[in-house]
């Protein structure tokens, strides 16, 4: 099962916003007029991802530099050797929401 979370205005975002649900930290992540989840925890020393930046749909650890597919939490480069988690999002009436597996 699964539910839907609402956690934050579209217009609250510019570029990136770190919001918790239960104990998932989650980075949401604004490229144009889409918002992606993922886990604000690096793969590589579980630190946290919010400080990095977006390139070329890829998020950019601060710590050494790993990179992650928006889309997908998919590691992309080293030092990270395994992806991080990503979560589906939607839109409506202007707010986000995050489906959540129970
Ligand atoms: S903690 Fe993210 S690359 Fe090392």
């Amino acid at each position: 099962m699964s539910r839907l979370i609402k956690v934050a205005k579209i217009e609250e975002i510019n570029e990136k916003l770190k919001i918790k649900i239960e104990d998932e930290e989650i980075l949401l992540i604004r490229e144009n007029n889409s918002i992606y989840a993922v886990s604000n925890t690096c793969s590589h020393q579980e630190k946290e991802l919010f400080c990095g930046f977006l390139e070329n749909g890829a998020w950019v650890c601060p710590h050494h530099g790993a990179r992650f597919d928006i889309k997908t939490g998919e590691a992309l480069s080293m030092p990270a050797v395994e992806g991080i988690k990503s979560y589906n999002v939607k839109m409506a009436d202007g707010e986000i929401f995050i489906e959540m597996e129970d």
